[in-house]
């Protein structure tokens, strides 16, 4: 088991290169399934999520080469729909794009509920709702869902809620379903509109993503294609956040700043100096920060994946901030370990208010998800003393080389190996 361990204080400055989006990463793999020829994938982060869908992808017959960690090709001519009710599908949420892609490709699947970050109850009704109304049949049996249909058929689908998984796993069913689809109320992620950029590149008929209604007219079979992913904006974003913190002056490189455009209007309002170039940000500092509010929402609002990091940041701002995360209310299990480290925050009515200006000071603190994770980072890049995150296999599912590139940009960052007596002298600090 490793931890990461961070003397905080120092300024950072240099170039940081961002790398191919995970969320849009978990669901290209599995859309690549649809095609009957070789889909090749460039630009994928390194990261473990990655790693276990490729895996999970050969289990199931696919023939996966790698140029790099970062272009794969994939070859699903021998994929069979072998159910999937436990093991690798519960280490990551995106599994569940094997629902829609197996229930479009073999019109069966069987596929286990997915695992992922705890971020409170993460419903999949809408997904169920979308396969049901192309003509599935789904129960859940033993922690499984099981989907089965004698013919999928295009079907006008509402979204009561606007949802991320549910608009791609419904378009990765209704590419090869008979007639026309349409998905009203969806969500307009920019890794929403890569994964329909893939599935038209395989010859799918899709119009209106980036728009709230989706209009797909499904197709008797799609082709491989090669395809390189848009930025991790959440990536960039968590970087972006760290050089408000900490940086002196940092270039965030391969980013498309418009997928980032209420981070960095929340940032100029709080006084951080940021200049967008051409796929490019660059921030310098110190500022003087202010005290903002921020309420997460659909894109293109706030994203609740940013809402961690930045709760660290403001902690440095003057005056008073309330976070209000709209998406997922549970998302505050950053909290705790921000108090240790000094920071003044309290929870009250589901709203997180932080007041600042205050001096975190390094603890021994412990990630319990992927964005707490980054969050926890950046207080100790911050933070006076040493800090020592464990948990860090949360900040390995989707951030490829956290550490190397913060000592790139002058970060006093390592990752240590845990002994077995600080894993024990861990516990028992943590259940304090
Ligand atoms: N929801 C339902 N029913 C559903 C689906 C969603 O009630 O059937 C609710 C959820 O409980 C939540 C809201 O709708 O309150 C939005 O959920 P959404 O489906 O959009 O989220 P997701 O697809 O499960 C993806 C990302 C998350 C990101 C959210 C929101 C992936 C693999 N995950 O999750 O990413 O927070 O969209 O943008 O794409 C992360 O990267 O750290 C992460 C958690």
């Amino acid at each position: 088991m490793d931890k990461i361990v961070i003397e905080g204080n120092q300024p950072l400055k240099g170039t940081v290169r961002i790398n191919g989006a995970k969320n849009s990463a978990v669901a290209l793999l599995p859309a690549a399934i649809l095609a009957d020829s070789t889909v090749t994938i460039d630009g994928l982060p390194d990261i473990s999520d990655v790693d276990t869908l490729n895996s999970i992808l050969e289990d199931i017959g696919a023939t996966i080469t790698k140029d790099s960690n970062q272009t794969v090709h994939i070859d699903p001519s021998s994929i069979v729909s072998i159910p999937l009710p436990n093991g690798k599908v519960k280490k990551l949420r995106a599994s569940y794009y094997l629902m829609g892609a197996m229930l479009g490709k073999f019109k069966k699947a069987v596929i286990g509920l997915p695992g992922g970050c705890y971020l409170g109850p993460r419903p999949i009704d809408q997904h169920i709702k979308g396969f049901e109304a192309l003509g599935a049949k789904v129960t859940n049996e033993k922690g499984a869902i099981y989907l089965q249909a004698e013919e999928l058929r295009g079907a006008r689908i509402y979204l009561d809620v606007v949802s991320v998984g549910a608009t791609i796993n419904i378009m990765l069913a209704a590419v090869l379903a008979k007639g026309k689809t349409t998905i009203e109320n969806a969500a307009k992620e920019p890794e929403i509109i890569d994964v329909a950029t893939l599935l038209t590149n395989m010859g799918a008929k899709i119009k209106g993503v980036g728009t709230d209604v989706i209009r797909i007219e499904g197709v008797e079979s799609l082709h491989g294609c090669v395809h390189t992913i848009i930025p991790d904006r959440i990536e960039a974003g968590t970087y972006v956040i760290a050089a408000a913190a900490q940086g002196e002056d940092v270039i965030i490189d391969n980013v498309i700043p418009e997928h980032l455009e209420s981070l960095i209007a929340k940032l100029r309002e709080m006084g951080v100096n940021i200049e967008q170039g051409y796929e490019q940000l660059r921030i310098t500092g110190p500022n003087k920060l202010t005290s903002v509010d921020i309420k997460t929402l659909v894109y293109p609002g706030f994203p609740t994946d940013l809402q961690q990091p930045f709760t660290t940041l403001l902690t440095k701002a003057e005056g008073t901030s309330i976070v209000i995360d709209t998406i997922y209310q549970a998302r505050i299990k950053h909290i705790d370990e921000l108090r240790r480290m000094n920071a003044r925050i309290k929870i009250e009515s589901g709203s997180v208010i932080v007041t600042g200006p205050e001096k975190l000071e390094g603890a021994l603190v412990k990630a319990s998800d992927l964005r707490a994770g980054a969050s926890l980072v950046i207080a100790g890049l911050i933070a006076d003393g040493m800090t020592e995150i464990t948990g860090i296999e949360h900040i390995e599912r989707g951030y490829e080389n956290m550490t190397e590139k913060l000592i790139q940009l002058g970060a006093n960052i390592r990752k240590e190996k845990m002994t077995t007596n600080e894993m024990e002298k861990m516990n028992v600090q943590l259940n304090l």
